[in-house]
């Protein structure tokens, strides 16, 4: 079976979650970790090698500072806690985005976890945090013209090279929770011939069954790439 090689979340719907019942949304996201602990372990249970999660999009600063304070403070505890465990299953932790803009502790065991996983070689677990698809393209164009680099010498290849996720493939699939059907600035330019999969579950709901039903969808696709 055909199983995707980089699979990128969109873990939509932790609000809907918390609010059919009755919680604050906060409530939601809370709830949200275990769903990314379960996708995490299916993950590597599927020969998943890339799973790359949606965790903090550059647009999200519009929302309550209270949400965004309690997002960041959630990320930072659970890993604390989980670092170690990650470590333990010898999963590579990456981290993209505008990292630099987020609260000091945050950036600080984000390279924490970052160093520690370095020479990992199961999964490969990316959060995107502060990630936004055209500020990944434009601060990769300010690195690269820092960097003196020949425009003439540009091309997919070359400019890949300088992207937050230069390491990491394009995507095969494209997975949305809660029923939107957007990309909302996630990977624009790794998606471009991604398969998408949108399912109504709220992503603190979603299960290994679910990551599962996913990639069983894609092994049906049939891929081109423009060709024939
Ligand atoms: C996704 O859930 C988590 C983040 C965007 C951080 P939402 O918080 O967007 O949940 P809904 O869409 O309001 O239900
Ligand atoms: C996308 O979800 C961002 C993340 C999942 C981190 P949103 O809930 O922010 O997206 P929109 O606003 O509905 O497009
Ligand atoms: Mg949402």
């Amino acid at each position: 079976m055909m199983v995707p090689v980089h699979i990128a979340i969109i873990m939509d719907g932790n609000g809907r979650w918390a609010q059919k019942k009755g919680l604050p949304r906060v409530a939601g996201h809370r709830e949200g970790i275990s769903a990314v602990r379960r996708v995490v372990r299916a993950s590597v249970d599927n020969n998943v090698k890339y799973l790359t999660l949606y965790s903090f999009s550059t647009e999200n600063w519009k929302r309550p500072r209270q949400e965004i304070e309690f997002l960041f403070s959630l990320m930072e505890s659970t890993l604390v806690v989980e670092m170690k465990t990650l470590h333990a299953e010898n999963i590579r932790v990456r981290f993209i985005g505008r990292i630099g803009q987020l609260p000091e502790k945050l950036q600080k065991i984000i390279g924490d976890t970052e160093k520690l996983t370095f020479k990992n070689t199961g999964l490969n677990l990316t959060f995107a945090v502060n990630y936004g698809g055209r500020q990944e393209i434009i601060d990769a164009i300010k690195v690269l013209s820092k960097m003196k680099f020949s425009v003439r010498d540009l091309d997919e290849a070359s400019f890949g090279r300088f992207l937050y996720s230069s390491d990491l493939p394009d995507v095969d699939l494209v997975i949305r929770t809660a029923g939107e059907q957007r990309l909302s600035n996630f990977l624009i330019w790794q998606s471009i011939y991604a398969e998408f999969y949108f399912t109504q579950v709220l992503w603190p709901d979603f299960s290994e069954d679910d990551l599962k039903r996913a990639i069983d969808d894609f092994a049906r696709r049939k891929r081109k790439f423009g060709g024939l």
